[in-house]
C-alpha cells in the first residue's frame, strides 16, 4: 500500500470511511460483517480509519475501537467532535448544532478515548466549525489535549479557507476533511484545496464517491431505506436523479473502456489532484473495500484526468450537495 502524509501522521494513500456500518445509509451493518470490512482492511495496508461521536450517534467509534484493538499500533484512527447532538430525536433531526466550546472538546474527547478504548486519539477533528465560539477557542483546547498526550494531531471538516489560516496559525493542522469527489468540487473553488497545498495540510475527501451514486451501484431511489440520509440531498431527489444518474452511465462507459470500475476511476481521479490528498471512501461490504483499495494503483494520463473531471463538471451535476440546513453549517 503507497503512503501518504497527513501533517506529520503517515498514512496509506487511501483510508476507509467507518460511518455507513452504523449511520446514515439505512439499517446498520451486523457487528461481525462489519468487524471482518475493518480487518480485511487492516491485512490491505489500509491504516486510515474515520469515525465520529456523531456516527450512531456513539456506537460507530465503538465498533471502530473493537475491532482495531488488536492492530492498535499500526493503524490511525481519526475522529470528530463539534455537534450539539440529540440522541432521542429521529436520525435526521438529531444534530441539534454545533458546539465548540473549549468544554466540550474536552468532554468529547475523554468519552471518545472511552469508547475507542484507547488511549491517545491519533487525529481530532472539528466536524463544524461553530459560529460562536472563535476557532481560536477551539483549537487552543484541541492543542491543549496534544500537550496532554490525549490527541497526536488536529483536523477541521468543512472549514473555510479563512478558517483554516486562523487555526493553523494557533496550532499546525495536520487535515482539513471535506467533502469532494468528480461530482462535489467546491474545494478547488472556494481556496480549500490551494490552502491545503501551501500550508502542508494534508487534505481528507470524505463522500469520494458521490455517497455511493459514482460506483454507478445505485440505479433507483426505491433501493434506499426510508431513513436513508440519502433521501434528504437535493441530488437525490427524483428530478435530480435521473439526471445525475445519466452521468454516472457516462462514467461505466469511461470505466468500461479503462477496464477498471467506476467507483476505481472517480477514486483515481481523487488521488490524480495531488499526494496531499487522502480519499476515505466508506464500504461496510469487503468486495467494495477490495476493490476501492486498488483503486491506488490504477494511474491516470494528464489527458485521462481532464476528460473523466469534464464528464461530470459541476455544470453538468443536478442539484446541491446539501440541503440548505446543512449548507450553513459548512463553509465558516
Ligand atoms: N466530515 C464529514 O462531515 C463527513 C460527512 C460524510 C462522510 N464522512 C466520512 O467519509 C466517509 C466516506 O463517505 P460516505 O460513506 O458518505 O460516502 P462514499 O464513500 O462516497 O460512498 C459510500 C457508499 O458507497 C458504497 N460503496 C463503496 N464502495 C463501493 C463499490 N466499490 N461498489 C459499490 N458500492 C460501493 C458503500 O456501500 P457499502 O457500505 O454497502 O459497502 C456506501 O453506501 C464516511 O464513512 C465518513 O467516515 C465525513
Amino acid at each position: 500500500m503507497k503512503t501518504r502524509k497527513l501533517g506529520e501522521l503517515s498514512v496509506s494513500a487511501l483510508g476507509l470511511g467507518c460511518m455507513g456500518m452504523s449511520h446514515a445509509y439505512g439499517p446498520s451493518a451486523d457487528e461481525s460483517s462489519a468487524i471482518a470490512t475493518l480487518h480485511r482492511a487492516v491485512e490491505l495496508g489500509v491504516t486510515l480509519f474515520d469515525t465520529a461521536e456523531v456516527y450512531g450517534p456513539y456506537k460507530n467509534e465503538v465498533l471502530v475501537g473493537k475491532a482495531l484493538r488488536p492492530h492498535r499500533d499500526r493503524v490511525v484512527i481519526a475522529t470528530k467532535f463539534g455537534f450539539r447532538i440529540d440522541p432521542a430525536r429521529p436520525s435526521d433531526q438529531m444534530i441539534a448544532g454545533t458546539d465548540g466550546r473549549p468544554e466540550n472538546v474536552r468532554a468529547v474527547a475523554e468519552a471518545s478515548l472511552r469508547r475507542l478504548g484507547t488511549d491517545v486519539i491519533d487525529l481530532y477533528y472539528q466536524h463544524r466549525v461553530d459560529p460562536d465560539v472563535p476557532i481560536e477557542d477551539t483549537v487552543g483546547a484541541m492543542a491543549d489535549l496534544v500537550r496532554q498526550g490525549k490527541v497526536k494531531a488536529l483536523g477541521l471538516s468543512e472549514a473555510s479557507a479563512a478558517t483554516i489560516r486562523r487555526a493553523h496559525a494557533v496550532h499546525p493542522i495536520a487535515a482539513v476533511q471535506s467533502e469532494y469527489s468528480l461530482w462535489t468540487r467546491d474545494p478547488e473553488e472556494n481556496g480549500v484545496l490551494e490552502t491545503c497545498r501551501e500550508l502542508g495540510i494534508g487534505f481528507v475527501p470524505f463522500s469520494p464517491l458521490g455517497r455511493g451514486m459514482l460506483t454507478g451501484a445505485l440505479k433507483a431511489l426505491d433501493g434506499l431505506a426510508s431513513d436513508d440520509f440519502r433521501r434528504s440531498l437535493p441530488r437525490f431527489q427524483a428530478e435530480n436523479f435521473d439526471a445525475n444518474l445519466y452521468l454516472v452511465r457516462l462514467l461505466e462507459r469511461m470505466a468500461e473502456e479503462k477496464g477498471v470500475t467506476p467507483a476505481q476511476l472517480a477514486l483515481a481521479w481523487v488521488l490524480a489532484q495531488g499526494d496531499f490528498i487522502v480519499p476515505i471512501p466508506g464500504a461496510s461490504k469487503i468486495p467494495h473495500l477490495e476493490q476501492n483499495v486498488a483503486a491506488v494503483e490504477v494511474t491516470l494520463s494528464t489527458q485521462d484526468v481532464a476528460a473523466i473531471g469534464e464528464l461530470l463538471a459541476p455544470a453538468k451535476v443536478a442539484g446541491a450537495r446539501y440541503s440548505e440546513k446543512m449548507t450553513k453549517m459548512s463553509g465558516r
